[in-house]
Parts: structure tokens; C-alpha cells; sequence
């Protein structure tokens, strides 16, 4: 009575599929002291593609550590991008976020050792 037709019921082993995927995957993140945006997993996933090395080197886009231009130049650089050059940011965050995103770049430092 208890046997098994397996191969007759993909559709469970499939939901155990689903649990086992499920079961791994990793709790969000705890937000850090700068709100909710994790700036610096959101540098590497976002704008590294471009910017290397969290923003310390030059890739397709300049280096944004010791950048020369001002904090406002940066925001709207971000904000709105550059046509051919850079994407525009201000549809994926706002002014406050921008903001921390340039509080990053200030605060970048070469890596130590
Ligand atoms: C597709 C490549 C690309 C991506 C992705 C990208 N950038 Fe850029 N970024 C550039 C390029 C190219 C420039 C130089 C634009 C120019 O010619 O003025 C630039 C310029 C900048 C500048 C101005 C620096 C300066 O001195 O002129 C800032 C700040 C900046 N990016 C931040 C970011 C941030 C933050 C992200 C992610 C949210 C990001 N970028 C994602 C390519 C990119």
C-alpha cells in the first residue's frame, strides 16, 4: 500500500527540488548604520562593471576615489548619466541615496597592504 511510483509523481519531486533551493537561500543582509542601502554591495553589483576596484581604479569609467569634481557634480552624474558613457541612476534611487552613494566615493582609500 505504501509503495512509491516516483516516476509517476514528477510534479512532488519537483516541490523537493523547489524546498532544497529554498532552504538555501541566504537571509537578507542586516541593514547597516548608513539606512538601508548597503552602498558598498550595491557599488560592486552596480556601477563595478564600470568602475573598478569598489571605485579606487579606472575601468570603462574613471577612478572615483580623490575624483577633483564637487559633491553636486557627482550627485547629478549619478542622477542623470551621461549619453554613450554611463547610465542614469536617478530612476533606481533617490536624492538621499545618491547622497550616500557620493558619501562612499569620498570616503574611498587605497587598499591597505
Ligand atoms: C556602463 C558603465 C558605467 C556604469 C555601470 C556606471 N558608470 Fe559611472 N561613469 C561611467 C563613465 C564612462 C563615466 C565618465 C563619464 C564622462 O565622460 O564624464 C562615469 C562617471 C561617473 C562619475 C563622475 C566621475 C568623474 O570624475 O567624472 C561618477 C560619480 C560615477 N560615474 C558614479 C557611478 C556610480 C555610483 C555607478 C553605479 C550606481 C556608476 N557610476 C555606474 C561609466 C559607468
Amino acid at each position: 500500500m505504501l509503495k512509491l511510483h516516483l516516476k509517476s509523481y514528477p510534479a512532488a519531486l519537483g516541490v523537493s527540488l523547489l524546498c532544497v533551493v529554498v532552504a538555501q537561500a541566504q537571509p537578507a543582509a542586516p541593514a547597516p548604520d548608513n539606512g538601508s542601502l548597503d552602498v558598498e554591495q550595491l557599488f560592486a553589483g552596480t556601477c563595478g562593471f564600470c568602475h573598478s576596484d569598489g571605485g579606487r581604479a579606472a575601468g570603462r569609467g574613471p577612478q572615483l576615489m580623490n575624483s577633483p569634481r564637487d559633491d553636486e557634480f557627482l550627485h547629478n552624474r549619478i542622477k542623470t548619466g551621461k549619453q554613450g558613457a554611463m547610465p542614469a541612476f536617478g530612476e533606481s534611487f533617490n536624492d538621499a541615496q545618491i547622497d550616500q552613494i557620493v558619501k562612499y566615493i569620498r570616503a574611498l582609500k587605497p587598499r591597505a597592504g
